[in-house]
């Protein structure tokens, strides 16, 4: 088992530090570059929420993120301690967004679901929101 925690600044700048500390971390594993750039792309939506929805981009705020190894599995926790969501069900559905303009289209968490093996979403109005995301690596080589 490995862990690695990490805490910043709720920031967008901060996107990209994220997607490249979680690209760093699993590099251990030997993944192939698809693993990586589905990692990554799973970091940068579970961190943006947290910035734009949970936040409200509150730079004062911090966002959490956890990454354990364990054999070839990953396990990622993104939580924040803002807003929560009233139907952490309801949100996974495609195209559900309550930003609706061009840059949103209610896809982040789908697109999650569709690049991990799991995805669970604990949220609790004004305590905030924590995702759990799992992904098992292949074997090759
Ligand atoms: N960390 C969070 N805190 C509060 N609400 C959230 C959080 N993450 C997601 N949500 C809610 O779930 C909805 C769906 O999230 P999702 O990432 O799928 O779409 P989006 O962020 O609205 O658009 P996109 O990700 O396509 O830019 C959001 O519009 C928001 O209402
Ligand atoms: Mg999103």
């Amino acid at each position: 088992m490995n862990q690695m925690e990490l805490s910043f600044s709720a920031t967008l700048d901060n996107e990209n530090f994220a997607r490249s500390v979680a690209g760093a971390f699993m590099t251990q594993l030997n993944p192939t570059i698809d693993e990586v750039i589905e990692m990554k792309t799973i970091v940068a939506e579970a961190v943006s929420n947290a910035i734009i929805h949970g936040y409200n981009h509150n730079a004062e705020c911090k966002v959490m993120m956890k990454m354990t190894i364990e054999n070839r599995e990953v396990k990622l926790i993104v939580q924040d301690f803002g807003k929560g969501i009233e139907n952490p069900e309801e949100v996974k559905t495609p195209f559900y967004t309550t930003q609706k303009d061009l840059e949103h289209a209610g896809m982040g968490l789908t697109i999650i679901e569709t690049l991990a093996d799991s995805l669970e979403i604990e949220s609790v109005i004004n305590i905030g929101t924590k995702l759990i995301i799992t992904k098992s690596l292949k074997n090759h080589g």
